[in-house]
């Protein structure tokens, strides 16, 4: 399976090994990574679940409910993607996950 590396604002890393069937959120939140709440569960309708996405394969494209969600991030970038709308695959390659500054 691939390998996720979270990294947070402060530069810490974590490597996880991915599991099929869960998003991204869902792999932060199980292995504690700091820097993303979910405060809705994975809804999409929160923001809360923001980070930075480095991939050598190509993501899904963004859905309208979380495009709408990342034009509100004041620190989106071109590779801004909601964590919980991202689902891991065995297909997928390795995965950077990096982490803003902050959720809100
Ligand atoms: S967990 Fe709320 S938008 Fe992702």
């Amino acid at each position: 399976m691939p390998v996720i590396t979270f990294i947070e604002f402060d530069g810490t890393k974590h490597q996880i090994d991915s599991e099929s069937g869960l998003t991204v959120m869902e792999m932060a939140m199980k292995h504690d990574i700091p820097g993303i709440d979910a405060d809705c569960g994975g809804s999409a309708v929160c923001g809360t679940c923001h980070c930075f996405v480095e991939v050598s394969s190509e993501l899904p494209a963004v859905e309208p409910q979380e495009e709408s969600m990342l034009g509100l991030r004041p620190d989106r970038e071109s590779n801004s993607r909601l964590s919980c709308q991202l689902q891991v695959s065995e297909q997928g390659g390795d995965m950077t996950i990096r982490l803003p500054e902050f959720q809100m």
